[in-house]
């Protein structure tokens, strides 16, 4: 089985309607000429067009905010799992992850990353269809297909509990495909735990296989990555230019779970106030 498969290499599109499309379509789409951090999220308001109901720029992925958060992360204790949070470092290569993990239903449902300064060297981008990743490998492993559909595992992230377990694969109330993965998953707590563990295990490994051995694509200066966050896993490689900057842009739409009503916090991440609807 070649896990490469489930990786995306995002089409281009010229307007917000193409890259619709496209995100429904393959789950990313790429598009340039895009100047600021504004226009990306004016971009991503049409993309979305009725659908949006809160879009606002999170963080801004530079060395200077990574190393900004990083002690306050590091003061965040070890859970009862044994588990420690970090925030990754910008010279190693990310997991494959969707964002905003930790918050369970209230991450976005969508997510742009606008480039504003690439890296000289490093720093490229990767995606991966996890809906598909998980369709291939249902084809030669039934068991765990069962088990990413139907088995309710431990989403949270350590000291950050997140109610109840999930599937890693589900349909929300509104129709979409969400397939999850992130570095802390486990299963969850209780007798069937360690009969849990392998499948858990293996979801993560495939995910893995996929990232280090997919293709990558480069985010130049005004380019910006549109992407379905419920269906897509995404990451980039290490960089080495303190200059990099990628503006990470989310978005919950009107098929989103559940919609936080204010700004969250990735390095010291609360419960989040749903959105009054
Ligand atoms: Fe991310």
């Amino acid at each position: 089985m070649d896990v490469r498969a489930a990786n995306v290499v995002p089409k281009r599109a010229s307007t917000p309607a193409q890259a619709r499309g496209l995100v429904a379509l393959d789950g990313a789409a790429l598009v340039s000429g895009i100047a600021t951090a504004d226009d990306a999220v004016a971009f991503g308001t049409a993309m979305l067009g009725d659908r949006v109901v809160r879009i606002a720029p999170q963080f801004e992925a530079t060395k200077a905010s990574m190393e900004e958060a990083e002690p306050l992360v590091a003061a965040q204790p070890v859970d009862e799992r044994g588990r420690k949070r970090m925030l990754g470092r910008y010279d190693l290569t990310q997991p494959a992850h969707n964002d905003g993990f930790g918050f369970g239903d209230f991450a976005p449902d969508h997510m742009f990353l606008w480039c504003d300064t690439p890296c000289t060297v490093g720093g490229s981008s990767f995606l991966i269809d996890a809906l598909k990743l998980a369709t291939i490998l249902a084809a030669e492993d039934p068991q765990l297909a069962d088990f990413l559909w139907d088995e309710p595992i431990d989403h949270s992230e350590p000291n950050f509990p997140q109610g109840d377990p999930e599937p890693i694969a589900r349909f929300s109330p509104g129709g979409r495909a969400q397939v999850r993965s992130h570095p802390y998953q486990l299963p969850r707590v209780g007798p069937r735990e360690t009969d849990h563990y392998p499948f858990v295990e293996r979801w993560g490994m495939a995910v893995a296989e996929a990232r280090s051995t997919g293709p990558r694509f480069r985010l130049e200066a005004g380019q910006m990555v549109c992407i379905d966050n419920y269906r897509m896993l995404h990451g980039r490689e290490a960089y080495v230019d303190i200059d990099r900057k990628v503006v990470s842009i989310w978005a919950w739409t009107t098929s989103a779970i559940n919609i936080p009503a204010g700004q969250l916090s990735i390095a010291e991440p609360v419960v989040p106030e749903p959105l009054a609807s």
